[in-house]
């Protein structure tokens, strides 16, 4: 991967630079800043050079043509304040506005472009219509500074064919990534504790494919807890299930038997009468899920106190962790707490952990969710800005956008 140490070797020229700003929005309302802040050290420190920088990103997944609910503009203004600079806003992406910033900018000037997703070429199919887009935005430019990790795994015109098309460089968050993640994969101080979470297996089945035998321990939590129940012979109630990645499932627990990573699952689980933030709930060991109040069999919205407990207990006696998805619905206060435990117990307070561990939040989602549980970045070793990024690279795949920086 080619990179740089000192950005002054972009001075009085004209680089852009490839952030993931793609931020959860409420209207045009920013409602997690964690990428943009993750993404300012790159752009500051080319404007502080004396580059003339060209910021450009998606924002969600608009359909290849202008959609004013996607547009980037309201993430220009908190750009600006993360990088201490103004940041003009060109709103369109090769048309006449960008044309017209770029001709404008001076050394040390920074411009953003609207979403990259409201040009058809940027996730084009078609290899041409996205080598055309990418030809387009590199006429803006002397370098590309490729620097969204969260979007490394999409083979699109400004994370692939851009760097075909100019001298290319990762900048400074994509480094950091590439190097959290291979430790993790190559070189993991021991134990290593993966923790998994979220509502469907299916999104986890590589990671698990590839850390299975890498790892020590892999924790269960979310909703995928119930197929592994399931896969046990478990009566789960309404609980959330995948019948036909059962057999996947039982083939990981044979693995693990087998001299793989010991799975960890839930001895308990909170049972709750319906999907509500107030909905009645009570806590069930595993072999007695249905065994409630209700009158019905209910489902599972978190993982119990005394699997958080236990589960917290690993964590905290491991010197590398990986955590990547919600143990059950935390948006709900009622049931939050064993994300909440499992948060804490990764943060650098937590009690009898080692000092100099390593702690990876892992994934946009996992992220925002203890941001909004009230824990601060700082508190954790490192936070990634890749959801699927992260979980792909993890998986052992190539990954076009790393690929491309060869
Ligand atoms: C993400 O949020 O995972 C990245 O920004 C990539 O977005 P995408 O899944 O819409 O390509």
């Amino acid at each position: 991967m080619r990179t740089f140490t000192d950005p002054s070797i972009f001075a009085h020229r004209t680089v852009l630079v490839r952030s993931d700003l793609n931020v959860p929005m409420d209207g045009t309302t920013i409602t997690d800043r964690g990428r943009i802040l993750a993404s300012a050290a790159t752009i500051r420190s080319l404007a502080e050079a004396g580059a003339r920088v060209i910021v450009i990103s998606h924002l969600g997944r608009p359909k290849g043509e202008p959609d004013p609910h996607f547009s980037l503009a309201p993430v220009a203004g908190e750009l600006a304040e993360a990088i201490g600079r103004d940041v003009a806003f060109a709103s369109d992406t090769v048309g006449e506005d960008a044309k017209a910033k770029v001709a404008e900018l001076g050394d040390g000037d920074v411009l953003l472009l609207e979403n990259l997703r409201f040009n058809p070429g940027e996730t084009s199919k078609d290899e041409s219509e996205r080598r055309e887009f990418a030809g387009q935005l590199a006429a803006f430019a002397d370098d590309f500074v490729s620097d969204g990790f969260g979007v490394v795994h999409r083979k699109q015109a400004s994370v692939y064919e851009l760097a075909e098309l100019l001298p290319h460089y990762a900048g400074s968050l994509v480094q950091a990534e590439v190097e959290v993640s291979d430790r993790l994969l190559n070189d993991p101080a021991r134990p290593f504790t993966v923790v998994l979470g979220g509502s469907k297996v299916s999104d986890k089945l590589g990671v698990i494919d590839n850390l299975i035998a890498r790892a020590d321990n892999l924790l269960i939590g979310g909703g995928m807890v119930f197929t592994f129940l399931a896969a046990l012979g478990h009566d789960i109630g309404s609980s959330l299930v995948e019948e036909e990645k059962i057999d996947d499932v039982k083939g990981y627990l044979e693995r693990a038997e087998a001299g793989g990573a010991r799975i960890m699952l839930p001895t308990d689980i909170v049972m709750a009468a319906s999907f509500a933030p107030e909905a009645e709930h009570w806590v069930r060991p595993i072999d007695r899920l249905v065994d409630t109040p209700a009158g019905d069999s209910g489902l599972g919205l978190d993982i119990g106190p005394d699997t958080a407990a236990a589960y917290a207990k690993v964590i905290a006696e491991s010197e590398t962790v990986f955590w990547n998805g919600p143990m059950g619905v935390f948006e709900f206060p009622a049931f939050a707490e064993g994300t909440k435990t499992v948060a804490a117990a990764l943060t650098a307070s937590a009690p009898g952990a080692p000092a100099d561990r390593l702690t990876v939040v892992g994934g946009g989602d996992s992220a925002a969710a203890v941001r909004a549980l009230g824990f601060s970045d700082n508190e954790f070793g490192h936070i990634s800005t890749g959801g699927g990024a992260s979980l792909e690279y993890l998986e052992g795949k190539t990954l076009p956008g790393i690929d491309a920086l060869a």
